[in-house]
C-alpha cells in the first residue's frame, strides 16, 4: 500500500502523563517491539511458539491486558499509535506481571501491511476503531477494502478477525466491505453479526456508546477455504 499519500485513520494527540512516560521509557525494553527491514519472526518476539493475536487500536490497553491475563497459553501483541494509551498498558502489563504481551507503536496499516509475516497470526481484533462520523472523514476509518486484505494475508488459514463498533453506522459499513472482501467470509452469514463474545471485556469506549444509547455490534470472519 502507498504510505506517503494514503489518508490516516488518526491523529496525533493527548499528552502523556509522567507515569507513562517512565512506563515508555523503563518498560519498552521488555514489552516494545521496535520495526527493522525484515519482518518480525514472532516466535523470535515472544521467546516461544503459541498462537497469536493482534489487537489493532487498543487504546489504553483493556481489552488486551484482560485477555493476555484470561489466556497465558495466547500471545498478544498489540499494536497502537496513541503515546499515552501505550504507555498505560505498559505499566498494567508490569503490574499485572503479564508476559505474553508486547506492544508495536506505529500505523497498524504498515504494520500488517510490512511487518508480519503472511499466514502468522491466529486472531486480528479490532474493537471500536474511530469511527469518523462525518461524511468528509470517512476515508479516514481503518475498514477499507485494502484494509481487509492486509487482515487475510496476515491471518493462518485456521484465523478469524474479530470487530466490534457502537456506530450502527460504521457496523453497516463495516458489513459492505468485509462481506465483499476477497478471501474472507462473514461467520454470521451475510449482513450478520455475532453475539457479542463471552470473554470480550467492557472497555471505556464501549461503555460510552452505551451511554449514548447505541447498540454494540460484533462481527467475526473466517479465511474462505483454499482450494
Ligand atoms: C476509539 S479508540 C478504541 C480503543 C480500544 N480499542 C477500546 O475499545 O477501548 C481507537 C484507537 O485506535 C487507535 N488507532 C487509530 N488508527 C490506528 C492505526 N492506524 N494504527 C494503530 N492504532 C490506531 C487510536 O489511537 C485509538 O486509540
Amino acid at each position: 500500500m502507498e504510505n506517503s499519500t494514503r489518508t490516516r485513520s488518526f491523529v496525533t494527540r493527548g499528552r502523556k502523563t509522567e507515569a507513562q512516560q517512565r512506563a515508555l521509557d523503563e518498560l519498552w525494553p521488555t514489552y516494545g517491539v521496535d520495526l527493522g527491514e525484515a519482518a518480525l519472526d514472532l516466535d523470535e518476539v515472544f521467546g516461544r511458539k503459541a498462537p497469536r493475536v493482534v489487537e489493532i487500536g487498543f487504546g489504553n490497553g483493556e481489552n488486551l491486558l484482560a485477555l493476555a491475563a484470561l489466556y497465558p497459553e495466547r500471545d498478544f501483541l498489540g499494536v497502537e499509535v496513541h503515546g499515552s494509551g501505550v504507555g498505560h498498558a505498559l505499566n498494567e502489563a508490569h503490574v499485572r506481571g503479564l508476559t505474553n504481551i508486547r506492544v508495536i507503536r506505529h500505523d497498524a496499516v504498515e504494520v500488517l501491511d510490512e511487518h508480519l509475516q503472511a499466514a502468522s497470526v491466529d486472531e486480528v481484533l479490532l474493537f471500536f476503531p474511530d469511527p469518523w462520523p462525518k461524511n468528509r472523514h470517512r476515508s479516514r476509518r481503518l475498514v477499507q477494502p485494502e484494509f481487509a486484505q492486509l487482515v487475510v494475508r496476515v491471518l493462518k488459514p485456521s484465523g478469524v478477525f474479530r470487530l466490534a463498533t457502537d456506530w450502527e453506522d460504521y457496523a453497516e459499513h463495516m458489513l459492505t466491505v468485509l462481506d465483499a472482501a476477497p478471501g474472507l467470509v462473514n461467520a454470521a452469514g451475510e449482513r450478520g453479526f455475532v453475539e457479542r463474545p463471552a470473554d470480550r471485556p467492557v472497555t471505556r469506549f464501549e461503555r460510552r456508546g452505551e451511554r449514548l444509547g447505541h447498540a454494540i455490534k460484533d462481527l467475526e470472519y473466517r479465511p474462505t477455504a483454499h482450494p
